[in-house]
């Protein structure tokens, strides 16, 4: 079904002039040079992503504007200015320092939205050294998983999350440190290894760290799912500032006198791209709110902040079209003035909602872990075509290719890729040279999705090339969980499939053989789901779980997750030539 557009908004009637006037803006093919002396980087090689965005603001005379507005889970309200958050952030640099942490090595945080994460995320950036943000729902294997992988030697967290780490620390020998935050609960006693947070503070100097880092050297690594094998670490570099920056300007439109709520998690690339880089890059007041979802609690906390930029997920706003008008209506909103979304298609008919409930669209944007940073995007003065993720970013080339990787006419569809080069651009997968070189082909960048570009430039989804499961915007790797369920006495085979669903637009599904001496009963059922959840996490868990007697395979033995789910949807089941003969 086409859905008409919505049609450009009149830019001078706007309450503020949009960043970006016209198409003429998107199509500068060397944008960058002019952000670069924005940001003041211009001829540099030294800069550091935490100085960019907190300290350069404190130079500047805004170190006595608020940069992070924290709403707790119990309503208490907490304001950290960019001149505290540098000293806070010097001081955490100086305590990592005082464990011995050098340049390049790896700290990871494992904690819910509180404001030492921040400081943490920024002091480990100052140092030098490489932060690693974990989701705070993980089960302990995940987090094993990119401990071990990564060789972290230190971990924030705190002392409950620790707790449920208990049966992995074991298994870290390259882990030295533990760092507690102590904001909720303390800890009963130390291990050999631990540090409590404040007090490491309360001894570190505030002075700032004598680190230079380089445009290339490592700052943030996030684990990312792929079809097969463990999930791997896509490594990013402080020059990815640049794009951070630039994007936070050009598709959030933000603006000095902005209230920014990123609604995503911390722990994925979201939620530290955009909810910590970008608004501090732009010099943005962002409310952090610890809390997760809620239709009341989201609007009242808009209305109580009065939030003018608004960036969150599609399954965020399924789930508030299924809460009604009615409840809109119950709050003001108006300090909205732009709101965007990203991580899974976003249905037309959330866009259409978005306008007659917010009286404006919603804007869709487009990129991936890999990507670093926003790479298509609908922009606040462009008309918006209901189920396009928009056109690309300036200075940045995506395009639709074939499998030889010539570019396609328009409107067919194909691979979704990009043009080496823009500034985010992730620069490895942790340990794994070959994985990463494997991604790129006749000079692009292959993104995994396909898509299409109709004739004005718009780019529309058209689904992932893999079989990597995108669930409320978590991407889940089917052979991660397909193993934790190999770890238990009753499962022969596991097959892991997403299927659709309405609100988180795919739920997991497992298909699993037992053995022999198993019975397929209700009760095994539930203790397989509740098996895999307090492993990997509730997000990841699969909704569902199918006993078959026996799983397709290819004659190699890989199980056939084509196949379950051509079943699973009724569909033809194709070629299948390579099933294994019983
Ligand atoms: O398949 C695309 C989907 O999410 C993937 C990236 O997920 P991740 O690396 O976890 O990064 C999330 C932060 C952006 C993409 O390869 N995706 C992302 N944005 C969209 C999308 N699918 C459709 N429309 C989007 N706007």
């Amino acid at each position: 079904m086409n859905y008409s557009e919505i049609a450009k908004p009149k830019t001078k009637e706007m309450q503020v002039a949009p960043n970006l006037l016209g198409e003429g803006d998107l199509t500068s093919k060397t944008p960058w040079p002019e952000i670069e002396r924005e940001l003041g980087v211009d001829g540099r090689d030294s800069f550091n992503l935490a100085q960019l965005a907190i300290d350069r603001h404190c130079e500047n005379g805004w170190g006595d504007k608020v940069a992070l507005l924290w709403e707790g889970k119990d309503g208490g309200e907490e304001a950290y200015t960019f001149e505290q958050l540098r000293t806070l952030t010097n001081k955490f640099a100086h305590a990592l320092a005082g464990l011995g942490v050098q340049k390049g090595d790896r700290v990871f945080i494992f904690a819910g939205r509180v404001p030492e994460l921040y400081v943490s995320v920024f002091g480990t950036l100052k140092l030098g050294a490489i932060i690693g943000p974990l989701f705070s729902a993980f089960g302990p294997d995940p987090v094993r998983d990119r401990l071990l992988d990564s060789g972290a030697e230190v971990l924030i967290t705190t002392p409950d999350l620790k707790a449920r780490l208990s049966t992995i620390l074991k298994d870290l020998p390259q882990l030295r440190h533990t760092i507690l935050i102590e904001r909720e609960v303390k800890a009963a006693e130390l291990d050999q290894g631990d540090v409590r947070y404040e007090q490491a503070m309360a001894a570190a100097p505030s002075d700032p760290p004598d680190t230079t880092t380089s445009r290339e050297d490592y700052s943030i690594m996030h684990y990312t799912s792929g079809t097969t094998g463990k999930p791997k670490g896509a490594v990013h570099v402080h020059n990815a500032a640049i794009q951070h920056y630039a994007t936070g300007k050009w598709a959030l439109d933000l603006h000095p006198d902005d209230i920014y709520w990123c609604t995503a998690d911390p722990g994925w690339v979201t939620g530290t791209s955009y909810g910590m880089s970008a608004p501090w890059l732009n010099g943005v007041t962002q409310l952090i709110y610890e809390s997760g979802f809620g239709a009341s609690a989201w609007y009242s906390a808009i209305q109580k902040h009065r939030v003018t930029v608004w960036y969150t997920a599609p399954t965020a706003i399924r789930m508030l079209m299924k809460a009604g008008d009615e409840i809109t209506q119950k709050y003001n909103l108006s300090s909205l003035r732009h709101i965007c979304s990203v991580g899974e298609p976003l249905n037309p008919e959330a866009v259409l909602w978005g306008h007659r409930v917010f009286h404006q669209a919603i804007h869709d944007n487009w990129w991936q872990t890999e990507t670093g940073a926003i790479l298509i995007a609908n922009y606040p003065f462009m008309a918006v075509r209901p189920g396009s993720m928009g056109k690309p970013i300036p200075g940045t080339t995506p395009g639709i290719i074939d499998e030889a990787g010539n570019e396609m006419p328009h409107d067919a569809e194909g691979d979704l890729a990009v043009r080496p080069g823009w500034p985010s651009m992730f620069r490895a997968y942790w340990n794994n040279e070959a994985l990463y070189r494997s991604r790129f082909n006749n000079g692009w960048y292959i993104t995994g999705d396909r898509a299409r570009k109709d004739k004005d430039g718009y780019f529309w989804f058209v689904g992932r090339t893999d079989d990597v499961i995108n669930t409320a915007g978590h991407l889940v790797g089917p052979f991660e969980v397909e193993s934790a369920f190999m770890e238990h006495p009753a499962v022969a085979e596991a097959g892991v499939i997403g299927k659709p669903d309405p609100l988180a637009m795919e739920v997991v599904k497992a298909f699993v053989a037992l053995k022999g001496n198993y019975e397929p009963t209700d009760n095994l059922r539930r203790e397989l789901m509740r098996f895999i959840r307090s492993r990997l996490s509730a997000a990841v868990a699969p909704r569902e779980i199918e006993f078959l007697p026996s799983l397709p395979k290819t004659r190699s033995g890989k199980i056939m997750r084509r196949l379950l789910k051509a079943k699973e949807l009724g569909l033809p089941l194709g070629d299948t030539s390579t099933l294994e003969e019983d």
